[in-house]
């Protein structure tokens, strides 16, 4: 496990198959509105579906990092290679449980998965993010200025270009 740099409490590591209770954990104490930005739609309890797809990882097309304080993840990044964009381009999501949210945490993760994916010869990266979804939308900029933005009712799609590493 690897320490972060800019919050010395928080360690970062690989998400792994064993990893889904503290995920079901981590949404436990998400707000309604982390919720909703992440997955659009509000719901009491995570469905199997969505604990799922969160949990896959293979380290191959469906990576994750995941923060943890102790033992308990409260940051997980991701992508997802789903082979339609070709074999170089993945899909990215982010979240930040709320307690961890404007600290500087989302950018770091971003920044570390980032750098994996690039070592990993992925060239695009795509996200959708809720268009009134500020804060994701600065986080964005992190990935340099996109090479495509696709309005679709209240969702932007973003894509950004990879130089890789
Ligand atoms: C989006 C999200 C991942 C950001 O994580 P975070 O740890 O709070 O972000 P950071 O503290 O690293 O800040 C990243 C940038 O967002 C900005 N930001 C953070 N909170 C903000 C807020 N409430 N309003 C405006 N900007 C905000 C920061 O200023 C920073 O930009 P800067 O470096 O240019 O100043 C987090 O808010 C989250 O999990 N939201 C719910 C899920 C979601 O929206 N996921 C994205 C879609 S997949």
């Amino acid at each position: 496990m690897n320490g972060l740099a800019p919050l010395p409490e928080i360690t970062v590591r690989p998400q792994e198959t064993d990893d889904g209770e503290r995920l079901r954990r981590l949404f436990d104490r998400l707000s309604p509105e982390t919720v909703y930005r992440r997955f659009f739609t509000l719901f009491p309890a995570p469905p199997p579906s969505v604990l799922r797809h969160l949990g896959a990882v293979d380290h191959c097309d469906h990576e994750g990092l995941v923060a943890l304080e102790g033992d308990e993840i409260v940051a997980v990044a991701r992508w997802d290679r789903p082979g339609e964009g070709g074999p170089r381009a993945a899909e990215l999501s982010i979240l930040v449980e709320d307690a961890w949210q404007h600290r500087g945490l989302g950018r770091a993760l971003m920044g570390l998965l980032v750098a994996e994916a690039a070592r990993r010869r992925v060239t695009s990266l795509s996200a959708v993010i809720l268009t009134e979804n500020r804060p994701a939308r600065r986080l964005a900029t992190s990935l340099g200025p996109p090479t495509s933005v696709e309005m679709d009712g209240p969702v932007t799609h973003l894509t950004f270009a990879l130089a890789s590493s």
